[in-house]
């Protein structure tokens, strides 16, 4: 008898790449990543009301994930700062009465860990946000929150991304308590997370279809408001498999230069904010001013728009929109990379890890 396999089909179970896999366990993930490290959460929310600045650190995608928090703390009046962990050295001001949370997957990410020691050496408290048991930044750290996404091979961050945003809205949330503001809102959303991800992932036909139509050689992501960062996450995701140049940012910044690049071989990919959002209205504003150049459009968006592709998703509140959206612009990267042949979980020139300067 033949037997046809190796322990890495095997441990995709069934999927084709660890990508894919990764990102369709998703809703399973974050039912773990909302009940784990309560106590450890409510620690850390007494601490970003005790200490007078706060910054969280981190790069590439947990970057991003920082990103969201720092519209969500505004929310509550608190001004948190999410910095490039390689800039922090040079901007970040530190002391006693400093709070500095490194987000990190891997709790090895050389410029995030020398950030947190900065830190530590200039006397302020330190958090981290981390996925892997006993790594440095879990020894290091005065207080140390798992994710409990479970191993990621894949280099692309996929459900480590979104798991790392239920902790940051369980700490917004745990914040707003301290505070003494009702949450309830938020907690009854957050329950309903990991159902809103499965209903854009049973999506994943339909953003198939839309990613091998796909024909620039060039992509703009653009949203605005808390979304920014999945305009960011998005052309990140995107760029980094496929090995096509895209960016992301603000619809405001848009008409600052980039929209000159708008023809043929430029298309816009556009994160539509839910339609309770203040800036709703803006980002079908530059939608048209895309269409109006002769730009292809393809919107991640709760209600159809004329024009364009829609990839629609549920139309949430908008603090949780940006979990809700990252699978759509997840599946968008993967499809396209498969249909170009890339080396999907192993992007050329990419490591899981950057644990050098
Ligand atoms: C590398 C990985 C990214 C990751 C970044 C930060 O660039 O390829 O996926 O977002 O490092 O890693 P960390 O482990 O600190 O979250």
């Amino acid at each position: 008898m033949e037997i046809n396999w190796d322990i890495s089909s095997a441990e995709k179970m069934g999927y084709p790449h660890f990508m894919l896999k990764e990102i369709m366990e998703q809703p399973e993930v974050l039912k773990v990543s909302a009940k784990i490290s309560a106590e450890e959460i409510k620690k850390l929310a007494e601490c970003i009301k005790d200490y007078d600045r706060v910054y969280f650190v981190a790069m590439g995608t947990s970057l991003h994930a920082a990103m969201v928090a720092e519209y969500l703390f505004a929310k509550l009046g608190k001004l948190v700062i999410a910095c490039d962990a390689s800039e922090f050295l040079n901007k970040g001001v530190v002391d006693e009465k400093t709070l500095v949370i490194g987000i990190t997957q891997s709790g090895e990410t050389y410029d995030t860990l020398k950030a947190l020691r900065f830190a530590k050496k200039n006397k302020a408290k330190t958090g981290v946000i981390v996925n892997v048991l006993g790594s440095t930044a879990t020894r290091e750290a005065d207080i140390t929150i798992m994710m409990g996404a479970e191993i990621e091979i894949s280099v692309c961050a996929t459900k480590t991304y979104t798991s790392q945003l239920m902790i940051l809205y369980r700490l917004f949330v745990e914040y707003g308590k301290v505070l003494g503001r009702d949450m309830s809102i938020y907690e009854k959303e957050i329950e309903k997370i990991p159902d809103y991800v499965k209903q854009v992932l049973d999506k994943k036909d339909v953003i198939k279809g839309i990613a091998n139509n796909l024909k620039a050689n060039n992509y703009i992501f653009i949203s605005k408001g808390i979304n920014i960062a999945s305009a960011l996450e998005g052309a990140l995701k995107f760029k980094e498999i496929t090995y096509l140049h895209a960016e992301g940012m603000s619809g405001g910044m848009l008409k600052h230069g980039t929209i000159s690049l708008i023809d043929e071989n430029m298309d816009t990919i556009a994160i539509v904010p839910p339609r309770s959002s203040l800036v709703f209205n803006s980002i079908l504003s530059n939608i048209e001013e895309v269409k109006a150049r002769n730009g292809k459009v393809v919107a991640i968006t709760p209600v159809e728009i004329d024009g364009v592709k829609n990839i629609l998703v549920p139309n949430v509140i908008e603090e949780i929109s940006p979990i809700v959206y990252a699978p759509a612009f997840q599946l968008l990267a993967y499809y396209k990379a498969v249909e170009l042949g890339r080396d999907v979980d192993k992007p050329r020139g990419l490591a899981k890890s950057v644990t050098v300067e």
